[in-house]
Formats: C-alpha cells, sequence, structure tokens
C-alpha cells in the first residue's frame, strides 16, 4: 500500500515538473516572437530597412498579444528550471509585474492608434521600445 502512494506521488510530482517546463517553455517563445516582431521595426528605424505600415502594425498586434498571456504564464512552481531568465521579483511583485504588461499593451494600442505613416511611426515606436528596457532591468535575469 506504502508503495502505491509513494509511487502515485513519484508521479505527480513528476507531472508537475514537465508543466512548469512547459510553461517556461511557452513564455520564452512568446518573448522570442516578441524579439523577432522587433526586428524589422527597428531597422526602419535606423533607416536599414523602408518604412512598412502593415507589418509595424502586425509587430504591435504580437505585442499586445504577449502583454495579455505573459502574466499568467509564471505559476509558482516555475521560478527555475527551462534555462528561464526570469528574475525573482516576478513572485515577490507579481502586481507591478502585471501592471508593467499592462502597460506594454497600453502603450503598444496606443502607438497603433497613432502611426499612420513614417513620421508617426519614427514618433511613436521608441516609446513603445523603451518599455522592453524597464521592464527588463526588474524582471528579468542578466545572463551571460
Ligand atoms: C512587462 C515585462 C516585459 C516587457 C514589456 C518585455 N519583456 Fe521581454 N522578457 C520579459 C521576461 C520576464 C523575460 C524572461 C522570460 C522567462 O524566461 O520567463 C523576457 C525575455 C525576453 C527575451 C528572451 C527570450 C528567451 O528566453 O530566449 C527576449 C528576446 C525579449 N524578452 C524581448 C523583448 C522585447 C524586444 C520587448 C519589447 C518590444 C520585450 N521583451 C518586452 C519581460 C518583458
Amino acid at each position: 500500500m506504502k508503495r502505491f502512494v509513494l509511487a502515485g506521488l513519484a508521479i505527480a510530482l513528476g507531472a508537475t515538473a514537465v508543466l512548469a517546463q512547459d510553461v517556461i517553455a511557452q513564455r520564452r517563445d512568446i518573448m522570442k516572437g516578441v524579439g523577432g516582431a522587433t526586428r524589422d521595426p527597428g531597422a526602419m528605424l535606423k533607416g536599414e530597412q523602408p518604412f512598412d505600415l502593415a507589418k509595424v502594425q502586425r509587430t504591435l498586434a504580437v505585442y499586445q498579444d504577449a502583454a495579455k498571456k505573459m502574466p499568467g504564464l509564471y505559476p509558482a512552481d516555475s521560478k527555475t528550471g527551462g534555462d528561464t531568465s526570469a528574475a525573482p521579483k516576478i513572485w515577490e511583485d507579481s502586481a507591478g509585474f502585471k501592471a508593467a504588461f499592462d502597460k506594454f499593451a497600453a502603450d503598444s494600442a496606443a502607438a497603433a492608434a497613432a502611426i499612420k505613416d513614417e513620421a508617426s511611426f519614427k514618433a511613436n515606436f521608441p516609446n513603445v521600445l523603451k518599455d522592453c528596457g524597464s521592464c527588463h532591468e526588474s524582471y528579468r535575469l542578466k545572463k551571460g
């Protein structure tokens, strides 16, 4: 009997570990998507690529989608593992973490409404990019 209980416990613990790895992979994929979506507008800001309104709007939609999904992907059992760079502050100040994503979503929505041409892109897009650094500063571990 005892052996069955222990075996059940081991399976339950194993399942939790798998789920935590899963959620870490999910949130890292979302952030990699955000990073990838930033490449083109970044090149446009530097004048290395012609301005493309449709691409910029797609990127801002990716940001808003990510901001909605990210805060829910940090359960207490996912603080380490899966090569995560999540900082402890995410769990110490979860309200602040959520608020930072709300700001990222709001700034992205405001930019999406304001950007109509290259001039309004150059005036509004950098403001959204400030959110990347300010959130990473507090909530992401520096690696390497
Ligand atoms: C409100 C917080 C927040 C904002 C805003 C934010 N990030 Fe992140 N980002 C994170 C966190 C937290 C991680 C660590 C992910 C993990 O391992 O759990 C991360 C990780 C990343 C990674 C590494 C993904 C990996 O694991 O390989 C990239 C790339 C990235 N962010 C790009 C960006 C870019 C570009 C922006 C802005 C356009 C941005 N992020 C905005 C919180 C944020």
